[in-house]
């Protein structure tokens, strides 16, 4: 049971359940009722396994984004993997982890008001001491601030709760939605930090999300080194005065083979990689290597929307049960595997239209159909569960358990 705080009370919220639920029998791909979210076990952990040979051979480690996949399930296998611990996008994310039993967790945004700090104190308070995974140092709940105010509140939760926290700043490296500018003001913070005994200041986050679809490798490549760069400066400024931070994390999937080549990068918080979607599969990749020249070639896609073909108002076009409500609206569109010469158009909320350009085969009513998702994060919140696919059977649906938790 966890649950809300607000100033004056506390809602009881009721356990959500994470463990597999097993089906009565496995059943096969055509007989999942669509739309439905499928994952590829086996491309999943080869996705898995790639990053950490990459980054183990680099001397770094990852700390994967949950907000990606929503599953402890899924986290449990990649601290099993080696990931020194998980990002959680928000307080209520992390909540469903550390229920879960998993850790150590670190919420990537920052708090700043009373019912947010109460409740990371009282994560801080629970979370397990000795969470699963490799042996770290890492504490078991960190938090990132970017505020004098969000510091100031979160000391007095962590006192009333009788917690010490342990924190990061969270540093605007040039994205401009969260952090506390590098330099000066980042060092005003930290010093503002180290007087409240309550907090511990661990070190610092610097996440480029405006550099990750960046198309041009080169162009990518010198642009987070450039913002980077700020943060590793940020840091030499904070040791200067004596400031001394153990913990550079950042980094993306856009970045994965950039910011580990930084010294003083410490762990990258990798989300996508694990699935791998519309957007990332069409960037730049490095240009060593073979083709493809994007970033299709890293990692394989893993999660796929299965829809059906349910109507065929017209000819050149066949209408499936894939609308906004079953991935959401991007820039870029969702792909059609199976089937090439087609093209994906949303047609609202319950429908997707697909256009016969020069299909590779015909796609006759009642057909299954794969789709990878435009973004793969947006699409998981539209679901209850998974449906792991293991050999061609699925034995078990796996919750998504912090679905919606974007408070
Ligand atoms: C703070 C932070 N770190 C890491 C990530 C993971 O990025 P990606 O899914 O591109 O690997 C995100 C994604 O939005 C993020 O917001």
């Amino acid at each position: 049971m966890i649950d809300l705080v607000t100033r004056d009370m506390r809602l009881p919220i009721h356990p959500r359940s994470w463990q597999p639920i097993a089906l009565e029998r496995p059943i096969s791909v055509d007989e999942i009722p669509t739309p439905a979210l499928v994952v590829d076990v086996a491309a999943m952990e080869r996705n898995l396994d790639r990053m950490t040979a990459f980054l183990a051979a680099k001397g770094k480690v990852a700390r994967p984004h949950s907000k990606t996949h929503k599953c402890p399930i899924i986290a449990r296998r990649q601290l099993e993997g080696g990931a020194i611990g998980i990002c959680c996008a928000k307080v209520s994310e992390a909540e469903a982890m550390v229920e879960a039993g998993v850790g150590p967790v670190l919420v990537t945004s920052p708090v700043v008001t009373f019912d947010k700090t109460a409740r990371v104190a009282r994560i801080a308070a629970g979370a397990d001491p000795k969470p699963r995974g490799r042996p770290t140092n890492e504490p078991p709940f960190t938090v990132v601030l970017d505020s004098r105010l969000g510091a100031e509140v979160l000391a007095r939760s962590a006192e009333s709760e009788g917690v010490r926290i342990s924190v990061l700043i969270d540093l605007d490296v040039g994205t401009g939605r969260t952090g506390v500018a590098p330099g000066q003001p980042a060092l005003e913070l930290a010093r503002r930090i180290t007087e409240l005994g309550s907090l511990e200041l661990r070190g610092l986050q610097a996440y480029a999300g405006h550099l990750m679809h960046v198309d041009d490798f080169e162009d990518r490549r010198a642009r987070s080194r450039q913002a980077l760069g700020r943060a590793v400066e940020t840091r030499r400024l904070l040791a200067e005065h004596g400031i001394l931070t153990e913990v550079l994390t950042g980094a993306g999937t856009g970045t994965f083979d950039i910011d580990c080549d930084l010294e003083e990068m410490t762990d990258l918080q990798v989300g996508s990689y694990l699935f791998m979607d519309a957007e990332y599969r069409c960037i730049g990749a490095s240009s060593e290597g073979t083709e493809p020249k994007t970033l299709a070639r890293a990692f394989e896609p893993a999660l796929f929307v299965l829809a059906t073909a349910i109507s065929q108002p017209r000819s050149g076009t066949i209408t499936i049960d894939a609308g906004a409500k079953a991935m959401p609206y991007e820039k870029t569109r969702p792909e059609v595997c199976d089937v090439e010469g087609v093209r994906y158009h949303w047609a609202g909320d319950e429908h997707g239209i697909l256009e016969l350009q020069k299909p590779s085969r015909p796609i006759e009513l009642g057909d299954r159909l794969r789709l990878i998702p435009a973004h793969c994060d947006p699409t998981v919140n539209l679901y209850d569960f998974y449906w792991p696919l293991v050999g061609g059977e699925v034995r078990e649906l796996w919750p998504i358990s912090a679905r919606g938790c974007s408070q």
